[in-house]
C-alpha cells in the first residue's frame, strides 16, 4: 500500500479495486494486502501453505469480540468470535468500536470469486476480519500519531471494524461532531465519500438537473441530499416501496422504476449519477443533455452478483465509457477515495442537518452476519448499522 500513497494529497488515500472495479475501497491497517507478488510462483506457493487468523491455536492474551471469516462464501461464513485485540503500530489510532456500517464491499470481499482469491488470499482470506466504516473513542495511538488522543469521539475507515476495536491510521480518521451519533457517523464514510465525489466528478451546477438511479441505497441516499446540497433539481429512481422515503430526503421527483423507465422519458438530465448501471449505453445518452455526464458509480449493490455483476462491469467501465469518447456526452468512472477534507465536510453536512444518515436498522455485532445476509439481497434502504459495545455481548 504504501507505493499507492506516494502521489496523492497528504489528506487522502487511494483506495484499490477488488471484483467489482469500480466499486472497491480499502485503506491500511496492520497489515497490508500488496505484500504479495502475484506475478512469481514462489509467490502462489507462499501464499498456498500461508495461513490466517483461523489457523492459530494459541491461547488469546487480549480477547476481544469480532466478526471474522475463515472461507470465502455467503453471509453464512461469518462467525462471531473473540479474537486478539489489536495493537497500534506507530502510526495508528487504536479505536473502542462503537458503531460501524455494512457496505457493498464487506459483501464483495467474502464472496468465493476468483478475482477475490488472487487479490485477498488463494486458498483462503488473509485477513479474517471484516467492516471498514467506524465510529467510536480513541482507546490508544501509536507514538507518531498527532491529531488525536484517548478519548476522543471519531469517525471514518478502519479495517476490521466489526469488532470491539479496530486499528486504522489517523488520516483515515476525522473527529465526530458532538450532535451526531455514533450510529449517524458510522453510517457515513464509505457510502458518503462515493457519493460525494461522484457528483463532483458529474460537475453539477446549482440549478442543473440530475438523476440519481438506485436513489435508496447506502449511497444513493446520501446522493440525494448532497446533490440538493448543491442546489441541483433532484429526480430519484427507485422501487415503489421507497417513494415516500426518497421524497422525504428531499428528492424533487420520482421515477418508480417497476413502472417507468427513466430512459424512456422526454425529460434530458445534466448529469445521470448511476448506482446501477442496469441501462445501455444508448439508452442513457438518449436522456443526457448534448454535453451531459453520466458517473458511473455503482453496478446496483450487493444484490447483482455472477453473470449479471459482470455484464454490467463490461457494459459500463468498457463498453459505455468507450463509446463515450465518440461523442459530446461523457460516461465517467471514479474510484472513491479516503479523503479527511471530504469526511470532514460531510460531518458537517450532517452536523448542519442538510444530510440526515437514513438508517434502515441496527444490529448487535453478534447480529450483523444477519445484517449481511440482510445487505446481501440488495434492497436496503440507506444503511445498516452495527452497533458495539455492551448490548452486543
Ligand atoms: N465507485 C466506487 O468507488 C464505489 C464505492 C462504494 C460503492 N460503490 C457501489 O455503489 C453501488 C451502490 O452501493 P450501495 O451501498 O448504495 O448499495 P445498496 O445499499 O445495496 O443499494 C443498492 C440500491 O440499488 C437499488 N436498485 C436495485 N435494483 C435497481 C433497479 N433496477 N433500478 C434502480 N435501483 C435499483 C436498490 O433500491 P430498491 O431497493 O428500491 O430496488 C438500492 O437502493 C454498489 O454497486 C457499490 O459497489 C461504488
Amino acid at each position: 500500500m504504501r507505493r499507492h500513497e506516494s502521489t496523492q494529497r497528504p489528506n487522502e488515500l487511494r483506495f484499490f479495486p477488488a471484483d467489482e472495479a469500480n466499486a472497491f475501497s480499502k485503506v491500511e491497517c496492520a497489515r497490508d494486502f500488496d505484500r504479495a507478488n502475484f506475478g512469481l510462483p514462489v509467490g502462489g506457493i507462499a501464499y498456498w501453505r500461508s495461513i490466517s487468523d483461523c489457523d492459530r491455536k494459541t491461547a488469546l492474551v487480549n480477547p476481544m469480540e469480532a466478526i471474522v471469516y475463515c472461507e470465502y462464501g455467503s453471509p453464512d461464513v461469518l462467525k462471531f468470535e473473540d479474537v486478539e485485540k489489536p495493537v497500534p503500530q506507530d502510526n495508528q489510532v487504536l479505536i473502542k468500536v462503537r458503531a460501524a456500517s455494512l457496505n457493498a464491499l464487506d459483501a464483495y470481499m467474502i464472496r468465493d470469486a476468483w478475482l477475490n482469491r488472487l487479490i485477498f488470499g488463494l486458498r483462503k482470506p488473509r485477513d479474517t476480519r471484516l467492516g471498514r466504516d467506524v465510529a467510536g473513542q480513541v482507546e490508544a495511538v501509536g507514538k507518531n500519531v498527532t491529531q488525536f488522543k484517548s478519548g476522543d469521539e471519531v469517525f471514518g475507515i478502519g479495517r476490521g471494524s466489526l469488532a470491539e476495536y479496530a486499528c486504522t491510521l489517523e488520516r483515515a480518521l476525522v473527529v465526530k461532531p458532538a450532535n451526531v451519533t455514533f450510529e449517524q457517523a458510522a453510517s457515513v464514510p464509505l457510502a458518503g465519500l462515493t457519493a460525494l465525489q461522484g457528483i463532483r466528478e458529474g460537475k453539477i451546477q446549482p440549478g442543473q438537473k440530475m438523476l440519481i438511479n438506485g436513489a435508496t441505497g447506502g449511497v444513493g441516499t446520501f446522493a440525494v441530499q448532497i446533490a440538493k446540497s448543491f442546489g441541483a433539481e433532484v429526480t430519484a429512481v427507485c422501487s415503489t416501496r421507497n417513494v415516500d422515503l426518497v421524497r422525504s430526503i428531499g428528492a424533487d421527483h420520482v421515477i418508480d422504476y417497476t413502472k417507468e423507465d427513466f430512459t424512456k422519458s422526454d425529460q434530458r438530465y445534466d448529469v445521470i449519477f448511476d448506482n446501477v448501471c442496469n441501462h445501455s449505453f444508448f439508452k442513457r445518452r438518449r436522456v443526457l443533455t448534448t454535453k451531459g455526464i453520466c458517473v458511473l458509480a455503482g453496478m446496483g449493490g450487493a444484490g447483482v452478483k455472477g453473470g449479471e455483476a459482470m455484464g454490467r462491469i463490461v457494459g459500463n467501465l468498457f463498453i459505455a465509457r468507450g463509446l463515450s469518447s465518440f461523442t459530446n456526452q461523457r460516461f465517467a468512472q471514479y474510484m472513491t477515495k479516503m479523503s479527511k477534507d471530504d469526511l470532514i465536510m460531510l460531518g458537517d453536512l450532517v452536523q448542519a442537518g442538510k444530510v440526515r444518515p437514513v438508517i434502515e436498522r441496527t444490529y448487535n455485532l453478534g447480529d450483523a452476519p444477519e445484517a449481511l445476509r440482510v445487505f446481501d439481497q440488495g434492497h436496503a434502504r440507506g444503511k445498516l448499522v452495527i452497533t458495539i459495545g455492551e448490548a452486543s455481548r
